[in-house]
This record gives C-alpha cells, sequence and structure tokens, in this order.
C-alpha cells in the first residue's frame, strides 16, 4: 500500500562526488515488497521547490524499519536534500511503481544485472534477494569516471562484478556492453536500470533473453494522475503509451519504445 510518512534520518553520508547515501526510519518500509520500486520524496518543507524528487530504493531492513537510497545531489532540490541530518524528518511518499519481477529467476539460475550511473542502486536490493533464493548474479557497472564509483565492495560480496569507467579511470575502459561482448551469455534472466540509450543496447545485445528494464523519466505526481512521465509503448502492447510510475518503472524487455 502506497504511504506517505514523515521519516526520520537514520544517517546521510557522501560517498562519492556530488553521490549521497541517505537511511531513513518509519513505518512505510513495512510497505516495501518489490526491490525497483521508487520512493517520491519532498525535498524541503518550504514552498520551493514544490515538487518531489523520484528515487529508487537502494536497500531495504525490514527489521529494524530503515531503508537506504543512493543519489546525485544535482539540481537545487536535490542539494537541499543532501544537507539533511540525522534527526531530520523529509516526507517520503511510497513505495512507488513495479520492480524487478525476482520470480523469474530460480534457485541454481545465473542472473546478470546491468546498471549505469544512479540506476545502480536498485540493483543492489535486487542482487541481495536473488542471493537469498540461491541465484548467482554477475554485476557490471558503469560509471562516468573513478570519483563517482561506489558500492563495488558491497556488490563484490554478493557475486562477480565489473565495473567500467567510461574514461577509462578506473575498471574496464568505455560501455558496459564492451564488456557484455566479452562475456557468455548462460544467465537465465537480465535485469538492467539506467539511461534509455544503455537499456535499448541491452534489448539489442540480447533479443533472444528474457530481460526487465528499468527507466529514468521526469515524474509530476509518482502514482499515475499527471502524465508526466508517459513513454510510448511498442506494437506489442494495446495501449499505445505507458506511464514509468505506475506501470513501471520496470517493463519487460521490448514493451516501452527506446
Ligand atoms: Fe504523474 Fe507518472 S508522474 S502520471
Amino acid at each position: 500500500m502506497i504511504k506517505q510518512e514523515q521519516m526520520i534520518v537514520v544517517s546521510q553520508h557522501k560517498i562519492a562526488t556530488n553521490i549521497f547515501r541517505l537511511t531513513l526510519k518509519g513505518q512505510l518500509v513495512q510497505e516495501m515488497k518489490q526491490p525497483g520500486q521508487f520512493v517520491h520524496v519532498r525535498v524541503a518543507n518550504q514552498m520551493e521547490p514544490l515538487l518531489r524528487r523520484p528515487i529508487s530504493i537502494c536497500s531495504i531492513n525490514r527489521e529494524a524499519s530503515e531503508f537506504t537510497m543512493i543519489y546525485r545531489a544535482e539540481g537545487r532540490g536535490t542539494v537541499l536534500l543532501s544537507e539533511k541530518r540525522p534527526g531530520d524528518y523529509i516526507d517520503i511518499l511510497g513505495p512507488l511503481g513495479q520492480g524487478f519481477p525476482i520470480e523469474k529467476v530460480s534457485s541454481g539460475d545465473k542472473a546478470l544485472l546491468v546498471g549505469g550511473g544512479i540506476g545502480v542502486p536498485p540493483l543492489y536490493e535486487l542482487s541481495k534477494r536473488l542471493v537469498e533464493k540461491g541465484v548467482e548474479p554477475i554485476h557490471v557497472l558503469g560509471f562516468q569516471s573513478e570519483n563517482v564509483v561506489f558500492y563495488e565492495e558491497l556488490f563484490n560480496q554478493l557475486g562477480e562484478t565489473h565495473i567500467v569507467t567510461a574514461d577509462g579511470s578506473y575498471g574496464h575502459k568505455g560501455f558496459v556492453t564492451n564488456v557484455l561482448e566479452t562475456m557468455n551469455d548462460d544467465f537465465a534472466v537480465y535485469y538492467s536500470c539506467g539511461p534509455t540509450p544503455m537499456l535499448a543496447a541491452m534489448e539489442k545485445m540480447y533479443p533472444h533473453k528474457e530481460g526487465y528494464l528499468s527507466f529514468e523519466q521526469r515524474m509530476g505526481c509518482g502514482i499515475g494522475a499527471c502524465f508526466a512521465c508517459v513513454c510510448e509503448s511498442t506494437e506489442k502492447m494495446e495501449v499505445d503509451y505507458l506511464k514509468v510510475c505506475s506501470d513501471g518503472p520496470v517493463f519487460q524487455s521490448g514493451v516501452i519504445r527506446v
């Protein structure tokens, strides 16, 4: 069930250049079911900026009623969010959207998880859930450069992890697809989150595989009411468009026109 709650800040740390990890506590965590869902964050209490910011859920600790999100502080709203300190309250609406289906893989299967930039965080909770199921995750994570790489160690603890940077300052040089080309495709399902060109490249690379893609999109209401987030669907679908906030953000490959 979607809830709105004033959640308390447990911790906030800068973990890379302009990248922050924020942990919040509250009852809303008990509603978080699927990895890949997001929350809509009211970044400031004053009138401006009024809009909420959609931020994906990076990890969930149900026992402690806490969850963590990782975001890039790049606009006025997210910079204000980065100034929140432990003990502050933040207005959260969520959990929102359809996440990654983990029932598509079984114990003993391999799953390929491919993330780009700020699309990497939701793959962390996904990977934890897959490991709990006995699935072997393989992570390929792309970043612009070394100074914005995060969570390499944590992904490493869950499974094979390849880091790629566009400028070659860390890990492999180039795009995630450059690394994928060198790997075999003995995975059952792939899951991906990142910029649309990366998702399009994934579809093109694995047309024969079952895949689930999480789209990044500008949003307004976050709950399917304002049409700010519509995407054109492919001829596979009976409708002409889909809403990323409520029909997604995760869609099966081949559903959204990329
Ligand atoms: Fe309003 Fe999706 S953000 S309909």
